[in-house]
């Protein structure tokens, strides 16, 4: 976890612990880390998920690499260290949402097992639940997918360093969830997560 640059700084503890306000509210945050490349289904699986949850009375809300690149992490690119920086912030963005009681669902290809693994200290240090769903499709099944014509483009020579072509991709080694996205539509996949989610006791608001 990285020091603040700031000093003289102090926690101030509220009043609320995070299992009373999850009491209160009834709900149960968590983060549900998906992982896996460009075009392999992380944003489809994520945005129907949240919306099931929701639906279902859940605090959910989705967290996208492309939307807050929009925003939060406009002035982050795609060198190792502004990835490293995108996930850092999504991190910790996700582990307030969390702490609030809130599924919070990110998708971001999030290519370094090292960063991933920051996140998910962060979220032990904190006593919050983080569950790292690995989005497993071949490279060649995203690339014929290529739902945003990037890899035609990466291929070309027209974008450097794209995750998968001339970027590494670590993928993670052991994953609370594998979704195989070639084999199983994004129906079955929903399904697999809220089963996932159910036995795990997170559908409180239901
Ligand atoms: S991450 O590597 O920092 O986790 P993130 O998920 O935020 O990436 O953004 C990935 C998205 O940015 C891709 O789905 C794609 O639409 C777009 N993109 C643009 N350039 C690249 C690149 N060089 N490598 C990977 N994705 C890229």
């Amino acid at each position: 976890m990285s020091e603040p640059k700031a000093e003289n700084i102090v926690w101030h503890q509220g009043e609320l612990a995070h299992a009373e306000r999850c009491r209160l509210l009834n709900a149960r945050g968590c983060t549900l880390w998906f992982t896996g490349l460009s075009g392999s289904g992380k944003s489809t699986i994520a945005s129907a998920l949240e919306a099931e949850l929701v639906r279902r009375g859940v605090f959910a809300y989705r967290l996208d690499g492309d939307n807050v690149r929009h925003g939060l992490n406009a002035n982050l690119g795609f060198s190792a260290g502004d990835r490293e920086e995108n996930i850092r912030r999504i991190g910790e963005v996700a582990k307030l949402f969390a702490d609030a009681g809130v599924i919070a669902i990110t998708s971001f290809i999030s290519p370094y097992r090292a960063d991933r693994a920051k996140v998910r200290a962060l979220h032990e240090a904190a006593g919050l639940p983080f569950l790292e769903v690995f989005v497993n499709t071949p490279i060649e099944v995203c690339e014929a997918r290529d739902p945003k014509g990037l890899y035609k483009k990466a291929r070309a020579g027209e974008i450097k360093g794209f995750t998968g072509i001339d970027d590494p991709y670590e993928a993670p080694e052991s994953p609370e969830i594998e979704l195989l996205t070639a084999e199983k539509s994004v129906e079955a996949s929903v399904a697999r997560l809220l089963g996932s989610l159910a036995d795990a006791g997170y559908l409180i608001g239901e």
